[in-house]
């Protein structure tokens, strides 16, 4: 199996474009920053602070997080209830955070993320994927961009649902979810030695694809197409 594991900051494009070189090459994409956003999603409804560990940690025996795919598409499943469709507001992307600055989380998580790479070939996006969760992977790629141009376009996205926060709270949101992911003790996001940097500032949507693409070719071309 081959596994592709693209980590960076909030932002930056990598569930968009991941999903998109996914298609390209018939492989599968796992998103798993939706597993630490029903978590936290869970934590909001339960009515428990996602930052208090000791109460994150008696409700975790209670939840059941998995991922499911339907029509290629991936989706969440808290308790059993697709929860796909609800964990991409502000509330839930801080409650996120929070939560997965938390060891026992990060471990609850962990032994699916392996499985599905086990079975499938993946590209998997995150923050820990290339140096925690897949130290093997044969590609690992660091797609970043400028903190303003990553505020920018989740601030397009969120117009584009329909979920009204201003441009300075998006900001606000973005610079601090880089300080909690990139500060946090466990599983910090960082560039993994043998990951190639992709800086997807200047470039557009197509663009971003073709250089993830040709980072992917470069590793493993000869062997996948
Ligand atoms: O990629 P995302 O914005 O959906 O991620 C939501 C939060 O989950 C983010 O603040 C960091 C965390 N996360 C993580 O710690 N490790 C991962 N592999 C994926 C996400």
């Amino acid at each position: 199996m081959y596994a592709i594991a693209i980590d960076g900051p909030a932002g930056a494009g990598k569930s968009t474009i991941s999903r998109e070189a996914a298609k390209r090459i018939g492989f599968l994409y796992v998103d798993t920053g939706a597993l630490y956003r029903a978590v936290g999603y869970d934590m909001l409804k339960s009515r428990i602070d996602p930052a208090d560990e000791k109460a994150v940690c008696t409700r975790l025996p209670q939840i059941e997080v998995a991922f499911g795919y339907e029509d290629g598409e991936q989706q969440i499943y808290l308790n059993k209830e697709n929860i796909t469709a609800n964990i991409r507001t502000p509330q839930v992307s801080a409650a996120a955070s929070a939560v997965s600055a938390i060891g026992q989380v990060r471990q609850f998580l962990f032994g699916q993320q392996q499985n599905i790479a086990r079975e499938n070939n993946i590209i998997m996006d995150g923050r820990d994927i290339g140096t925690v969760v897949l130290p093997d992977a044969q590609v690992k790629i660091y797609l970043t961009a400028a903190v303003e141009e990553r505020a920018r376009r989740r601030f397009a996205e969120l117009q584009e649902k329909g979920i009204g926060s201003g441009f300075d709270e998006v900001l606000a949101d973005v610079k601090k979810r880089d300080e909690n992911d990139t500060k946090r003790k466990v599983a910090p996001l960082r560039q993994a030695p043998d990951a190639i940097l992709v800086d997807t500032t200047a470039l557009d949507f197509e663009q971003s694809v073709q250089a993830v693409l040709a980072v992917i070719k470069e590793k493993i071309g000869q062997e996948i197409i």
